[in-house]
């Protein structure tokens, strides 16, 4: 990672956080900082907040956060490097390129032209003679020749190097071919082999236009192999990040989009008309899935699997869809188990009235419930009428809440009034519960500490607390890092705080800036997560305040030192080799 911090330094001074974030987000001030809507979760108050002094962005609802060159990653989806380039632009300054930057992009232009070398292989082989069974098959699952061009499905024939052959003609390298995991390494003698074989081919294109995976499907039924086998990770390809036919998808003048699970049901849903079809990719819908989703349009119709297995899927989806701002529709799958199978029994026209009376999220639930119990018991009646309230007393809306209790009193046959009262009840409920949970919050500083995500854990709260202080103390006043001698990196206890702290000692003494942006290799993640001990790091800079941390720190780290030997040396050598590969 280098461009040369001084020129970071200038990029993030020739641009202002708050007019950067301006161009995509309103934002209104409050004290020191700027208040927007947030851009990358959607929602209806604003808890996406600029602290122009500190330079950073941080959204206290989804706990993004970052300099701005973090903010220009994010809203438009952009490597490091690329964002770097467009500030760069944007404030009217040259570039100093740096080699590896340039290698890892020259590195992901090359693999998506091997994708699109390897694309058009499948795809003709799927018109040569060792296709012909591969050609039967989809014609024979209904695929049109219009369709067959359209999605690109090709053919990876039976062969253990056709693919490598071709992409080694092609000028690729052997490094290429192991980075496109498109091929397998034999354990025995190291030598390439086409990963997949025999199966036919879905290639998976970004929104870009960028063939980034492919996924793989048998064309039997033997039960022994996966059905379908997708690309693994790689420089281009994130499966959590991506959708299946969104690059087709984001053109549909439909003004809506569907999420289906397989490929072949969108695919199908293409083909018959159903242009704005989307699919997984073999994963359940991420936070990534939902937020992509989110860019192209403001609602979507859930259509999974009519079995159980898709109707739990179901039941995940509707609050990560959600939680992305997203109107969700749920169409129940009937006398078919997928949308693929529906069409092709009863064609476009049946499949269109399935999809006018496909119902908001509230109604697949009121049912979902409803199916649960059988209401002519009088027990079963009453706990059905308590799980509908609850799920009623949730609606923020009175309006809706007063539908749907109707709705459910109705079908129940009791009165109006008692099913009201027994919503307000549920609805006061969960407020009181809800209060409760944030006093607890409020009174436990320590609990609010621990990180959301797994991958940023704090194995010693008491030591973490003052490591954060301390981070945040020193952002505002980075001349306070004279005063922290005694302390050293390895003392942290939290291995990104501890980190943070080695580089930000280390800028200071070259005499550069200390800022959030002078930070290299963070995961975005992580970043959010610095950004957020900054952003809630308030009041005046106290240098008693630094010196109880520092005190804190290190205590905390001689108590546990003389605990876990072991582990300190493993994290000692951690470090060490973390600064042999560092920045
Ligand atoms: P058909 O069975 O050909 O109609 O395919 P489908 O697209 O309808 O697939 P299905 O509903 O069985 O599964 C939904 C999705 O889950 C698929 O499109 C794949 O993305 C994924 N999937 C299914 N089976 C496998 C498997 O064996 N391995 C992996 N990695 N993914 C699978
Ligand atoms: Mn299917």
């Amino acid at each position: 990672m280098a461009f040369p911090p001084a020129f970071l330094d200038e990029l993030v001074q020739r641009n202002p956080i708050e007019e950067v974030v301006g161009q995509y987000v309103s934002l209104k001030r409050s004290g020191s900082n700027l208040f927007g809507l947030c851009p990358f979760h959607g929602e209806k108050t604003a808890s996406f907040s600029v602290a122009p002094d500190k330079g950073i962005f941080y959204c206290f609802g989804c706990h993004k956060g970052g300099n701005v060159i973090n903010f220009q990653m994010e809203i438009e989806g952009l490597s490091y490097p690329d964002a770097v380039r467009a500030l760069a632009k944007r404030a009217g300054l040259e570039v100093p390129e740096d080699q590896q930057y340039q290698s890892r992009y020259r590195q992901q232009e090359r693999l998506w032209a091997l994708h699109k070398e390897a694309a058009r292989y499948f795809h003709a082989q799927l018109y040569a003679p060792p296709g012909a069974n591969a050609l039967g098959y989809a014609l024979g699952r209904g695929m049109s020749k219009n369709t067959l061009t359209k999605f690109g499905i090709g053919y990876a024939p039976d062969s253990w190097t056709g693919l490598v052959d071709t992409l080694r003609s092609k000028g690729y390298t052997e490094e290429e071919l192991r980075d496109s995991g498109l091929v397998t390494v034999s354990r025995k003698n190291g030598n390439l082999f086409d990963r997949f074989r025999d199966r036919l081919m879905f290639p998976i294109i970004d929104v870009r236009g960028n063939v980034i995976g492919f996924g793989g499907r048998i064309m039997t039924e033997d039960k022994s192999q996966a059905k379908y086998l997708n690309s693994p990770e790689t420089l281009i390809f994130n499966k959590r990040k991506n959708l299946f036919a969104l690059n087709l998808a984001k053109k549909s003048k439909l003004g809506y989009l569907i999420l289906v699970e397989g490929y072949m049901d969108a695919i199908a849903l293409h083909q018959y008309g159903f242009d704005c079809a989307v699919a997984s990719l073999g994963t359940a819908l991420t936070e990534d899935g939902a937020a992509l989703l989110s860019r192209y349009t403001e609602q979507v119709v859930l259509i999974y699997d009519g079995d159980a297995a898709g109707q739990n899927a179901t039941q995940r989806a509707i609050p990560i869809l959600e939680k992305a701002g997203l109107q969700v529709k749920v169409l129940q799958m009937r006398d078919a188990k997928d949308p693929d199978e529906f069409l092709k029994k009863f064609g476009a026209d049946r499949f269109r009235l399935l999809l006018e009376e496909s119902s908001n999220r509230v109604e697949y639930q009121l049912r979902a419930i409803g199916r649960k119990y059988d209401l002519r018991d009088d027990d079963q009646k009453v706990r059905y009428l308590q799980e509908c309230a609850d799920l009623i007393g949730c609606l923020g809306s009175t309006v809706q809440r007063e539908v749907y209790s109707t709705r459910v009193a109705e079908t129940a046959g009791i009165g109006m009034d008692a099913m009201k009262l027994e919503v307000d009840r549920a609805r006061k409920r969960r407020q009181a519960k809800e209060k409760k949970k944030q006093e607890k919050i409020d009174l436990s500083p320590a609990r609010n500490l621990q990180p959301k995500s797994r991958t940023i854990r704090y194995d010693n709260l008491h030591s973490a607390r003052a490591e954060e202080m301390l981070l945040g103390l020193c952002f505002q006043e980075p001349a306070l890092l004279d005063r922290t001698a005694e302390l050293t990196p390895e003392m942290f206890s939290a291995p990104i705080l501890g980190k943070a702290y080695a580089q930000m000692l280390e800028r200071h003494s070259q005499g550069l800036d200390v800022s959030l942006g002078g930070l290299v290799d963070f995961t975005p993640e992580e970043m959010g997560h610095l950004a957020g001990i900054l952003q809630r790091q308030q009041g005046p800079v106290n240098e008693q305040a630094l010196l109880d941390c520092v005190h804190t720190i290190r205590r905390e780290y001689q108590t546990h030192k003389v605990e876990s030997k072991d582990d300190l040396l493993a994290l000692q050598s951690a470090m060490k080799e973390r600064k042999g590969i560092g920045p």
